[in-house]
C-alpha cells in the first residue's frame, strides 16, 4: 500500500533512508516551484475531480475526489518486487535482475532515465495554456489529470536518479526542472517535446500519438534488467493508458461532431464545414500527418549502435520482450530497414541488434493503425466518403535514414521544391492553426455543456454524469 501520511507518499519505505528522504524533500519545493511557474495557467485554486493511486495494484485507482493541484499527492510508487526476476535478454540473460546499478552501465543508464524523465515535465509545459480554452469541464478535468500524472512520472524518474546515482543524479534532477519546452537556450532533450501544443486538436493528437510513444518507451524500459527501473515503469504504464484514452476519444469526438454537422447540413466542402464552426476532416488529416511524423522521430535512428548497446547490456528490451519466441540475444538475426537510394526507397536487411529503434517504431505503428481504423469507423458509420490515411513512414522525418530527404505522403522521393509545393496540403498551414484557434477563443465551463466543435463523450469519468461538476473554480 501507499503511505499517504508521509510528506512524500511512497511504497519504497523511504523513511528508512534518511539521506535519500532529505534529498527528495529538498527537491520537492523546487518541483512545486516549477509546477507553479510551468503547470496549468491560473489553476492553483481550482478543485479538480482527480484520481489518486491508493495502491500499485491494478485496482488501486479507486480514489476519486476534489484536489487542488498544488496539493496533489505526488509520490514514489513502484510495482512490488518479484524476487525471482532475471535479466531476460542480452549478454547477462539468466542473471538475477539487478537491484543496484552495475558500475559499467552507470552513465548510459543515467542517460536513459534522464531522457525519459525530461519528456514528463515537457508535456506539462507544452499544454500549459490549454485550460483557458477548454471545450468542457469534463475535458478540463482530463487534461489536468494528464498533467498531474506527468508530474508524477517526473517524480518516478527523479527517485531513481536520487536513489541510485548519487550526486550526478541529484544534479540531473535539478536540470530536469531547469530545461523548458521550446526554449532556445535550454530546450527539452527531444524534438517533439519542444513543439508547441497550440490548441485542443493538437492536444488530443499529442496524447494519442506522443503519449503512445511514451507507452512504448516505458514498455521497453519495463523489460530492463535494472529492476527498480522496470518496477517504476510498470506502474507508470497504468497511468499512461488514461492519457492515450483522452487522446483517442478526443479526436474521435471531434470527428463525430464534424460528421454530424456535415450530414445535418448536407455539406462536404471544407469551407462550408468551417462556416458551421467545426473542424473539416482535411484539417484533422493534416494534424494527424504532423503529429505522426514528429512522433516517429522520437524512436531515433533506424540503425543505431546505441540501441544495440542498450539491448546487449540488458538495460532496454523490446516491446513485450519476454513474450517473444527467439533467443533474446539477437546476434544472428536480421531486420528490415528502409533507405533512400537516389530517387527510390529500398529495403535493406541489417543486423537485428542495430535495428531495435526501427523495430520499436514498427510495433508502435501497428497500434497507431488500429487507432486510426477506429476513427475511420466513425466516418464510415456516418456514411461520409472520406478516408483517413497514415503518411508513409519517411514523410516529414528529421531523424534517421529519411532525414534530409523530401518524401511525399505516399512515399515518393521528391525534390525540395516539389515537396514545398505540397507542404500545406500535407501539414497544417498557418491558416489552419489560425482557424482551429479561432474556435477555441474561450473556455466552456457550464455544467454538461460542450463546445460546438466536439461531441460529448459517451460517459463521464468514474461513472459520473456528463453534467457533473468536474471542476470547482472557487
Ligand atoms: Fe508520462
Ligand atoms: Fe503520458
Amino acid at each position: 500500500m501507499i503511505d499517504y501520511t508521509e510528506k512524500i507518499p511512497n511504497n519504497v519505505d523511504l523513511g528508512r533512508d534518511r539521506v535519500l528522504q532529505r534529498a527528495l524533500e529538498h527537491w520537492q519545493p523546487a518541483f512545486l516551484g516549477w509546477w507553479s511557474d510551468m503547470g496549468p495557467n491560473e489553476s492553483s485554486n481550482y478543485e479538480v475531480y482527480l484520481r489518486t493511486a491508493t495502491s500499485v495494484e491494478p485496482d488501486g485507482w479507486a480514489q476519486f475526489g476534489y484536489v487542488r493541484m498544488p496539493e496533489y499527492r505526488w509520490g514514489i510508487f513502484l510495482q512490488p518486487r518479484d524476487e525471482t526476476r532475471q535479466v531476460n535478454f542480452g549478454r547477462h540473460k539468466g542473471q538475477a535482475a539487478w537491484q543496484e546499478v552495475p558500475g559499467e552501465y552507470r552513465s548510459i543508464l543515467r542517460r536513459v532515465i534522464v531522457t525519459q524523465g525530461d519528456t514528463e515535465p515537457a508535456s506539462v509545459e507544452q499544454q500549459k495554456a490549454l485550460g483557458l480554452s477548454c471545450p468542457s469541464l469534463y475535458d478540463l478535468r482530463n487534461i489536468f489529470q494528464v498533467n498531474v500524472e506527468e508530474g508524477r512520472h517526473l517524480w518516478a524518474m527523479v527517485y531513481l536518479l536520487h536513489r541510485y546515482f548519487g550526486r550526478d543524479g541529484r544534479e540531473e534532477a535539478e536540470s530536469l526542472l531547469a530545461r523548458r519546452s521550446g526554449d532556445t537556450d535550454n530546450p527539452r532533450i527531444l524534438g517533439a517535446f519542444n513543439e508547441p501544443t497550440p490548441d485542443w486538436l493538437a492536444f488530443y493528437m499529442f496524447t494519442f500519438f506522443t503519449d503512445r510513444d511514451g507507452k512504448f518507451q516505458l514498455c521497453a524500459l519495463a523489460e530492463s534488467g535494472f529492476d527498480p527501473l522496470s518496477r517504476t515503469c510498470r506502474f507508470m504504464l497504468t497511468e499512461e493508458a488514461h492519457h492515450m484514452f483522452v487522446g483517442e476519444t478526443g479526436v474521435s469526438r471531434i470527428i463525430q461532431r464534424t460528421c454530424d454537422v456535415m450530414n445535418e447540413h448536407k455539406i462536404d466542402d471544407p469551407s462550408d464545414v468551417r462556416a458551421m464552426g467545426v473542424i473539416d476532416l482535411q484539417t484533422i488529416q493534416r494534424y494527424l500527418n504532423f503529429h505522426y511524423s514528429v512522433t516517429l522521430d522520437l524512436y531515433g535512428s533506424d540503425v543505431s549502435s546505441n540501441a544495440a548497446n542498450y539491448y546487449t547490456s540488458g538495460l532496454k528490451g523490446r516491446f513485450r520482450e519476454t513474450k517473444l519466441a527467439d533467443d533474446h540475444i539477437l546476434s544472428e538475426a536480421d531486420y528490415p530497414v528502409w533507405e533512400v537510394l537516389e530517387t527510390k526507397i529500398v529495403e535493406k536487411r541489417v543486423p537485428a541488434l542495430t535495428a531495435l529503434n526501427e523495430r520499436l517504431r514498427d510495433d508502435y505503428i501497428g497500434e497507431i493503425e488500429d487507432g486510426v481504423a477506429r476513427w475511420q469507423k466513425v466516418i464510415d458509420t456516418a456514411g461520409i466518403p472520406f478516408k483517413l490515411t497514415l503518411p508513409h513512414k519517411g514523410f516529414h522525418r528529421e531523424i534517421g535514414n529519411f532525414a534530409g530527404h523530401h518524401i511525399s505522403l505516399t512515399g515518393e522521393v521528391l525534390t525540395q521544391d516539389a515537396w514545398k509545393q505540397h507542404e500545406f496540403e500535407w501539414l497544417p498551414s498557418p491558416s489552419d492553426y489560425k482557424y482551429v484557434q479561432s474556435l477555441m477563443s474561450g473556455r466552456v465551463t457550464e455544467l454538461g455543456k460542450f463546445a460546438n466543435w466536439i461531441a460529448p463523450p459517451i460517459r463521464g469519468i468514474n461513472n459520473q454524469p456528463l453534467n457533473f461538476e468536474y471542476i470547482r473554480f472557487n
